[in-house]
């Protein structure tokens, strides 16, 4: 089969892998039928993720058709088509038990802090993702949902994280009716983030970032107003922020930006040796910025163990942080209502459709903030 394959870092091409095939009586085998490009693939692309290795595939938002099923699956057959959360998980864990699967004990076991994910480095496992023309899906009866007949593959695609992600960051926030919430980052992720906000009771809704047409996305998509911290300046973002919320702050913030963010004095005189420890930027501006006894939420991704952080300030101030790598499955069944509704519609930030063998231009697009690209979908020709 063709598999976009991992070389080097910002390098990555379009290879001949072996189909793969059923190793385990719960696998079942997916001819994928749209697999995107997640803020996360970043981390790796950039080599960031420990433990990437050469000729690995990524990708971990995808749906397909059910190709091959193993014995012991009773859910799905040949021929259903199915959306696929990133965490692997195994069901049954004293974690899959209480819905937290993305800390399951039993699919990354090696790995004490994180459970098994598709296509996201031998840190979380190993397994190969859905970027390629098939893919091999583990504990089938207990990820993948079956979706509605009259529903198109893109219409749920992104059940697969960062719907769920997004709308779980608004959840964390616990926010109280007519509540003021800061979402950093106009990627994906944040515009869904602050779209679920209003879902949540939000009076406000502002957006950080510093791409102009991201910032416009989130004005017309997320309904947010927003802040560009290139025109703001760096070290005045927190005020600005303050000023415009009585003096206080946001009484909620939410970090979707993770590892890779811009913005930090330090990481402009240590360059690349910061991003390797951890550029908290836009948490070091959550802490300072949001109300005192305020909520700070964490879901961009944060790997190197040294990131710098104001835990001082937080504990001072009283503030309330929460963090997850979203344990997706346990919001597929609500948030497919919330689609089937029209309160959101997650396709509607897709900017790019693109071959499978255009893998390599679309990571490069997406990283450098292209051609207006915001989300990259890649269809492998056999489901174009
Ligand atoms: N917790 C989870 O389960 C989960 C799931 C999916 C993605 N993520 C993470 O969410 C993060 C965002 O994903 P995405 O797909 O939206 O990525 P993305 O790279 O498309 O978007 C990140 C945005 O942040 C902006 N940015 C950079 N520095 C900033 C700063 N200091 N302040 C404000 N904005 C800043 C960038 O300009 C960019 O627009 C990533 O770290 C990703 O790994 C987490
Ligand atoms: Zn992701
Ligand atoms: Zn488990």
């Amino acid at each position: 089969m063709k598999a976009l394959t991992y070389r080097a870092p910002s390098r990555m091409k379009v290879m001949n892998k072996p189909d793969p095939r059923i190793e385990h009586p719960n696998d079942i085998v997916l001819r994928v039928t749209r697999a995107a490009i997640c803020g996360s693939d970043l981390h790796l692309y950039h080599g960031l993720v420990p433990d990437t290795r050469v000729g690995t595939t990524f990708g971990h938002e995808f749906t397909g058709v059910v190709e091959e099923v193993g014995p012991s699956v009773t859910s799905l057959a040949k021929g259903d088509r199915v959306v696929v959360p990133f965490n692997i998980a195994c069901g049954t864990c004293f974690y899959c038990a209480r819905g937290l699967t993305s800390v399951c004990e039993n699919t990354n076991p090696s790995n004490e802090i994180v459970g098994g994910a598709f296509g996201f480095s031998h840190m979380t496992g190993g397994y190969d993702g859905g970027q390629a023309e098939y893919v091999r899906v583990p504990f089938a009866d207990v990820g993948p949902m079956k979706i509605p007949d009259d529903m198109h593959d893109e219409d749920v695609l992104f059940l697969s994280d960062i719907l769920p992600t997004g709308y779980q960051a608004a959840e964390m926030g616990d926010i109280k009716e007519g509540e003021t919430v800061c979402v950093f980052g106009a990627g994906p992720v944040g515009l869904i983030a602050a779209k679920c906000a209003w879902l949540m009771g939000a009076g406000r809704v502002i957006v950080v970032d510093k791409v102009d047409y991201r910032l416009e996305v989130a004005r017309r998509w997320s309904n947010a107003e927003t802040v560009d911290y290139k025109r703001e300046g760096n070290a005045h973002v927190v005020d600005r922020l303050r000023r415009m919320t009585d003096g206080r702050g946001p009484d909620v913030c939410i970090d979707a930006v993770g590892c890779e963010a811009s913005g930090s004095i330090l990481q402009k005189a240590l360059g690349t040796l910061m991003l390797q420890a951890g550029a908290a930027t836009s948490i070091d501006w959550s802490i300072n910025a949001v109300r005192k006894a305020g909520t700070v939420v964490l879901i961009g991704v944060y790997g190197p163990p040294f990131n710098i952080v104001p835990i001082g300030t937080a504990m001072n101030k009283g503030l309330t942080i929460r963090t997850a790598q979203c344990s997706v499955k346990r919001y597929m069944p609500h948030l497919l209502e919330h689609i089937r509704a029209g309160r959101i519609d997650p396709k509607g930030i897709i900017s790019h459709r693109l071959r499978l063998e255009d893998g390599p231009d679309a990571y490069r697009m997406f990283a450098r903030k292209e051609d207006e690209c915001v989300k990259c979908v890649l269809i492998p020709n056999h489901a174009a």
